[in-house]
C-alpha cells in the first residue's frame, strides 16, 4: 500500500498534508526518513513513524461516506449497485459493510466498519443511538404535527413510533427529524401518516455526528478519533 494512502485511511492527515510534512522529515519507514510517499510499504510489517507517532494498522476500520441516490445500504446486489462499491479496492478488501441502513433514494450519512460486534450493539434498539434527518414533503406539514411527534406518531400498520423530534422550516414543506429508533422506511411512513409523503431525505446526523459537509456525494473518509469515541460513547460502548 502507498504511504500516503496508509496515512490517509488512519484519518491522522490527509494525503497532501503528509505529503507536505514527509519533505520535512516527519515521516520514517523502519526508522529511515522517507520524502516520496508515493512508495510502498506493508502495513502488517513495516515500521511507519509520523510526526514522532508509531501508526499501527488498526483491525478495525471505521468510515463515514456520503450516500448518493441508487446505491443500497449492502455489500452486494443483484439490481443495484452496493455502497461498498463507492470505496476504495483497499477498503472493500477489509470487509467494511453499512452500519444500518438507509433506502436506496436517501442520501447522506453513512457510517460503515468491519467491526461486527460494535456494529451490532450500536444498532440495537437498547441503545437508542440518535439519527437526525432533512426531509422535504409535497404538502406542507400540519402545525401540531411537532406535538404528535413528540409524543410518538402511530404509523397506518399501528405501530406505535418511539417520540421523535420535528423541527419544521418557515413554509412547513420540510425540516429535520431526530430519530431514536430505525425502523424500516421510518421517515416516510412517519409522514405517510398524515396524509402527505416524503420527496426528499438526507440523514445529516448519526450519533451526534454531522455529515461532514466537504465530503461530496459517494466520498468518503475514516471517522476521527473524536467521532469515533462520540459514536461509541453514544451506545455506550
Ligand atoms: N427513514 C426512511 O424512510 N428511509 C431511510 O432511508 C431512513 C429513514
Amino acid at each position: 500500500m502507498r504511504i500516503d494512502k496508509f496515512i490517509s485511511e488512519l484519518g491522522v492527515a490527509s494525503r497532501k498534508e503528509a505529503a507536505s510534512l514527509a519533505k520535512k522529515g516527519a515521516v520514517t519507514v523502519n526508522g529511515v526518513a522517507v520524502k516520496d510517499l508515493s512508495k510502498h510499504i506493508d502495513p502488517n510489517k513495516d515500521k511507519v513513524v509520523f510526526l514522532g507517532r508509531e501508526l499501527t494498522y488498526e483491525r478495525f476500520v471505521w468510515i463515514m461516506l456520503n450516500k448518493p441516490e441508487g446505491y443500497v445500504s449492502a455489500t452486494e446486489d443483484t439490481k443495484l449497485p452496493p455502497v461498498t462499491d463507492l470505496l476504495s479496492a483497499e477498503l472493500r478488501a477489509r470487509g467494511l459493510f453499512p452500519v444500518g441502513r438507509l433506502d436506496k433514494d436517501t442520501l447522506g450519512l453513512m457510517i460503515l466498519t468491519n467491526d461486527g460486534e460494535r456494529a451490532h450493539r450500536l444498532l440495537s434498539p437498547k441503545r437508542h443511538v440518535s439519527k437526525k434527518y432533512r426531509f422535504l414533503a409535497a404538502e406542507p406539514i400540519p402545525s401540531g404535527a411537532e406535538k404528535l411527534f413528540s409524543e410518538g406518531v402511530t404509523l397506518k400498520d399501528g405501530y406505535e413510533c418511539k417520540p421523535a423530534i420535528l423541527e419544521c422550516d418557515e413554509d412547513r414543506l420540510g425540516g429535520v427529524i431526530t430519530l431514536t429508533e430505525g425502523k424500516y422506511h421510518q421517515i416516510k411512513r412517519m409522514i405517510a401518516s398524515l396524509g402527505n409523503k416524503v420527496v426528499y431525505l438526507e440523514r445529516i446526523e448519526f450519533a451526534e455526528i454531522p455529515l461532514d459537509k466537504s465530503l461530496a456525494r459517494g466520498e468518503s473518509r475514516p471517522l476521527t478519533e473524536d467521532e469515533l469515541a462520540k459514536l461509541l460513547s453514544a451506545a455506550d460502548l
